[in-house]
C-alpha cells in the first residue's frame, strides 16, 4: 500500500441485506461529515465496497470487485473493504489484494474516518474489532432522506443455525437502546421520512427500556413509534418465529401505522432438517405463529425465506417444503441454494446434495412461491389501497410507490414523491401492480 492524498470524494456499494444498506449510508453520513463528497464509482478517491458474506463465493466475488476498480491509466481509488467478508477475512484481504487501504468490520465501521487517514499516509489500517461501546454513538446525525428509511434497531445473532455466518460476522444479539431508536426516528422524520423499517437480523428479539423504566419489546416500541407526528408507516424485519410475543401480534391488529405484511423465514418444511439446521422450531409451530398473526390480522402478507438442498435433504424432505409454502401462502418470498460457509457447522455435515439435484428443488420451488405471489397481486386488482410514492418511474409523470403489502405499484399521478395517495388497483404482474389515482370523493 503506497500513501496517497487523503480522499476528497468516495463512492459506497453495498451488497445483500437491508443491514447493508443502512450500514452503507451510515458510512455515507459519516464520510460526508468529513468533509468528503459523493462521487460517481469510477470517478471517486475513495471506493468502499460494503460486502455480504451469507452465501457464494463472497470472498472470490469481492476480489474480482476489487480488480475491476483498476482505471484506464492502471490507478486505483483508496479502496476499503467493509462488511460481512471483512469481518471473516480480516488482513487476509490485504494480503491478497495489496491495493486495499482499509479493511473494516460491520461493527467497527464508525472509525473510518481515522482509518482512511492511516491508509492515506501508506499504512494498510485494519479493523474487524467488536468494540464494546457500540458505533452507534460515534456517528453523525442522520441526513436527507427518502420517504422510505431503514432504522437498525437490533443487530446480531445468538441462533446458531447451522448453516449461517451471521452469528460469526456480526456477533451476539444486541439491541439499541429506546431513546437512541426513538431520536433516530424523529431526525429521520424531520428529514423526509414517512415510513420507517425497523431492521434487525432478529428484529422480534429487540428489548429495551422506555423512558420511564418499563421493559418493552418490539411491540411497545412500535407503539411509541406510531405517535409520533409526520410518520405514516412502520414496518420491521426480520423476524425469528421462535420470538414472537403476544403483544407483537396484537400490535397487527391495533396499531394504526404497522403495515400488514410480515416477514418470517422457516427455511425447510421437513421437521427432520429443521432440527439439523437447529432452527429451534418446527413446520407446526410455525404454521400456528402464522395462524396468531392472521387472527390479529387477516389481511397481513407473508413473506419467507428458504434453503433447498440442506445437507441430507431428500425428496421427501423437500416435498415437505413444497406443503409448507402451500399451507402458509406467500405474498413473496426468497430461496436459495444451500451454500456450505467456512467455519459453520454445516459445512461439515455428511449429505451433499448434488448441484443438479438442488438447482431443480429450487426451480420446482420457485414455481410455486411465484405462482403464489402472481395470485397475491391478482387479488389486488380493482381493489383500493393506499401507495405511498418513492421514486420516479420509468415515462414521464409516472411514479412508482409501494402499498401495505408492499407491493411496488406503478402509475401516473400529479402527486409528489413522498405524498401518499390513494389508488385503484387495475392491473398485476409477477412482481408489480399498476393503479390510478383514485378520484377524492367530496367529504
Ligand atoms: N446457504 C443458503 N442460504 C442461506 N441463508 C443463510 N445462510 C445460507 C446458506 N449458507 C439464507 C437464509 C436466510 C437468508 C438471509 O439467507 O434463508 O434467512
Ligand atoms: Fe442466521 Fe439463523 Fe441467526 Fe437468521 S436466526 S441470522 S438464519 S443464525
Amino acid at each position: 500500500m503506497n500513501p496517497s492524498a487523503s480522499p476528497r470524494t468516495f463512492h459506497v456499494k453495498s451488497f445483500g441485506c437491508q443491514m447493508n444498506v443502512y450500514d452503507g449510508a451510515r458510512m455515507a453520513e459519516l464520510l460526508e461529515a468529513q468533509g468528503l463528497s459523493a462521487a460517481e464509482g469510477g470517478e471517486a478517491d475513495l471506493v468502499v465496497l460494503n460486502t455480504c458474506h451469507i452465501r457464494e463465493k463472497a470472498a472470490e466475488k469481492v476480489y474480482s470487485e476489487i480488480g475491476r476498480l483498476q482505471r484506464d491509466d492502471g490507478s486505483k481509488p483508496m479502496i476499503a473493504v467493509a462488511g460481512c467478508v471483512a469481518q471473516a477475512e480480516g488482513g487476509e484481504i490485504a494480503r491478497r489484494a495489496p491495493s486495499v487501504g482499509v479493511v473494516v468490520g460491520p461493527q467497527a465501521y464508525h472509525r473510518l474516518p481515522e482509518l482512511v487517514a492511516k491508509a492515506a499516509g501508506g499504512v494498510t489500517a485494519i479493523d474487524t474489532d467488536m468494540p464494546a461501546e457500540p458505533k452507534f454513538g460515534a456517528l453523525p446525525a442522520r441526513r436527507r432522506q427518502a420517504p422510505s428509511a431503514f432504522l437498525t434497531v437490533q443487530e446480531g445473532c445468538d441462533k446458531f443455525c447451522t448453516y449461517c455466518v451471521v452469528p460469526y460476522t456480526r456477533g451476539a444479539e444486541v439491541s439499541r437502546p429506546w431513546a437512541q431508536v426513538m431520536d433516530e426516528a424523529r431526525a429521520l422524520i424531520d428529514m423526509g421520512a414517512r415510513e420507517i423499517t425497523l431492521l434487525g437480523q432478529n428484529v422480534n428479539a429487540w428489548r429495551g427500556e422506555d423512558e420511564a423504566g418499563r421493559s418493552q419489546g418490539l411491540d411497545g416500541l412500535i407503539r411509541a413509534l406510531d405517535r409520533l407526528p409526520g410518520l405514516e408507516r412502520i414496518r420491521y424485519t426480520t423476524s425469528h418465529p421462535n420470538d414472537v410475543e403476544e403483544g407483537l401480534v396484537r400490535a397487527h391488529g391495533e396499531v394504526g401505522k404497522l403495515m400488514p405484511y410480515l416477514h418470517l423465514p422457516v427455511q425447510s418444511g421437513s421437521d427432520r432438517i429443521l432440527k439439523a439446521m437447529n432452527r429451534s422450531h418446527d413446520s407446526g409451530s410455525y404454521l400456528r405463529v402464522i395462524e396468531r398473526f392472521r387472527s390479529a390480522r387477516p389481511d397481513i402478507a407473508i413473506s419467507g425465506d428458504f434453503i433447498v438442498g440442506f445437507p441430507g435433504e431428500t425428496d421427501e424432505d423437500f416435498e415437505a417444503t413444497l406443503r409448507i409454502v402451500d399451507a402458509t401462502g406467500y405474498a413473496q418470498a426468497y430461496s436459495f441454494k444451500y451454500s456450505p460457509r467456512p467455519g459453520t457447522p454445516a459445512a461439515t455435515m455428511d449429505g451433499h446434495v448434488p448441484a443438479a439435484v438442488a438447482g431443480e428443488r429450487l426451480q420446482r420451488l420457485q414455481a410455486l412461491l411465484n405462482q403464489q405471489q402472481l395470485a397475491f397481486n391478482q387479488a389486488s386488482v380493482g381493489q383500493r389501497t393506499n401507495v405511498l410514492l418513492e421514486r420516479a418511474g420509468k415515462h414521464p409523470g409516472q411514479l412508482v410507490g409501494k402499498s401495505p403489502w408492499l407491493q411496488s405499484v406503478h402509475l401516473e399521478t400529479q402527486a409528489a414523491i413522498g405524498d401518499l395517495v390513494d389508488v385503484e388497483i387495475l392491473s398485476a404482474g409477477p412482481n408489480s401492480l399498476a393503479g390510478a389515482e383514485a378520484v377524492k370523493q367530496a367529504a
